[in-house]
């Protein structure tokens, strides 16, 4: 049964927004620790006892406190660049606890990523599977890979998200998949050990999701004819979560039908989930700092965090759920909720129906704890903001704001 994902405006959070804005300011983002340490158990209780492991994808939220919190909840690591390796690494997770996908992996991350033992680098190419081969035989190891496939099916996400389509740049075409794992049994420097594929993100039907796994597990049953066998299936991440309230996939749904297309094979399932672990746990806080109404025309409210703050509206159109912490009496009347960048996709939400506001209240974006700080930016010399982490009516800054003179101190004049 498909349900809408939990929002944030739970007592824990919201009776502390307050507190949390006066002490560090605005614009800062808060994550409650209660939603995602349920959203990974929710995920780790419905694969039943079936042999899996649970990768988060660091690339939603990389926030050393985060990252660390989901390693404590027994998660393993998904890395999107030798960055993401390293916090990974920082946070506690073995590198054989690890997998790095990337499609444009650069010569040193592969030399290190060979270097680390990681559980598998997924490969994109077989150009890269040349690469990670002639490094492994360098270096007198044997490297442990997975091919990342690219079984043309449309995750019916918004098109900047989709990643599964033969127009989309990822993985290699799945029909030329079993060369590529006999090549890659041949080298010398490689080991294969599965097969990976991730065919969207902000996925909301299940349809799709089960398609790919079901066309990873075929694949992996004719390898197995073939004498090559795998230890896992990477089905990727993708799952969505409800921005707006409407249904979207029951994340146990999801993983009991990875485990029914996955059960014949008996091989482990890997998953890699960013935004439903950690998207509806946080929230911006954020303060009205100017208020304009057009004559016989747009209501704007400004507000003192954009697109450097929160990406997604600005890249994807995306929707997020504004509204003031605390409503004011009076008629709700459509505005738009913009930033202060001098861009005009800078903006949260248009036309939207919000109560009064006045120039200091406080606005709440939800569901931002997912591809929000990790795609913050310091357009406009606009120093990065606080992050807050919340847990059991505690709360502490586990990133402080960045200052002007930390944002300037790589440059000389
Ligand atoms: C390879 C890979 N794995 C996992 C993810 C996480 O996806 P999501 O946050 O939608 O679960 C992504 C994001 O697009 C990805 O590119």
């Amino acid at each position: 049964m498909a349900r809408p994902t939990p929002s944030v405006t739970s007592d824990a959070i919201t009776g502390r927004l307050s507190e949390i804005a006066a002490a560090v300011g605005t614009p800062c983002y808060v994550y409650d620790a209660g939603l995602i340490r349920a959203a990974y158990l929710t995920l780790d209780d419905a694969f039943d006892g079936y042999p899996h492991a649970i990768h988060y994808a660091l690339k939603a939220n990389s926030s050393l406190a985060v990252v660390r919190l989901l390693q404590s909840l027994g998660s393993h690591g998904d890395a999107n660049s030798l960055g993401e390796v390293d916090v990974a690494m920082r946070c506690g997770f073995r590198p054989d606890q690890i997998v790095f996908t990337g499609v444009g992996k650069s010569a040193a991350e592969i030399d290190r990523a060979v270097a680390l033992g990681l559980l598998a680098i997924n490969v994109e190419s077989p150009g890269e599977l040349d690469r990670i081969d002639q490094r492994a035989v360098a270096q007198g190891t044997l490297a442990r890979v997975a091919l990342r496939v690219n079984p043309d099916i449309d995750a019916r996400s918004h098109p900047h998200i989709s990643t599964g389509l033969r127009s989309n740049k990822f993985g290699v075409p799945i029909g030329e998949a079993p060369a590529l794992f006999r090549e890659m049994a041949a080298r010398r420097g490689l080991q294969p050990v599965g097969a990976h594929v991730h065919i969207g993100s902000q996925i909301t039907s299940l349809e799709p999701l089960t398609r790919a796994a079901e066309a990873v597990v075929g694949l992996a049953h004719a390898m197995r004819g073939e004498g090559i066998e795998f230890q896992h299936l990477d089905m990727g991440g993708g799952l969505g979560i409800s921005y707006d309230g409407a249904p979207v996939i029951d994340p146990a749904e999801y993983v009991r039908a990875l485990v029914q297309a996955t059960r014949g094979s008996g091989l482990k399932v890997a998953i890699e989930p960013g935004r439903v672990l950690v998207g509806p746990a946080g929230v911006l806080l954020t303060r009205v700092v100017d208020v304009k109404q057009f004559p016989a025309a747009k209501r704007f409210v400004v507000i003192d965090a954009g697109m450097t703050e929160l990406m997604r509206p600005a890249l994807y159109n995306a929707y997020h759920r504004v509204e003031p912490l605390v409503p004011r009496d009076g008629e709700a009347v459509p505005v738009d909720v913009v930033g202060p960048i001098c861009e005009s996709t800078d903006a949260y939400a248009r036309d939207r129906l919000l109560p009064p506001v006045e120039v200091g209240d406080l606005i709440v974006v939800h569901d931002v704890g997912a591809y929000g700080a990790a795609m913050g930016h310091t357009y406009l010399r606009r120093p990065l903001p606080p992050e807050v982490l919340t847990d059991q009516g505690q709360w502490r800054v586990i990133r402080r704001r960045q200052t002007l003179d930390e944002l300037l101190s790589l440059e000389s004049e």
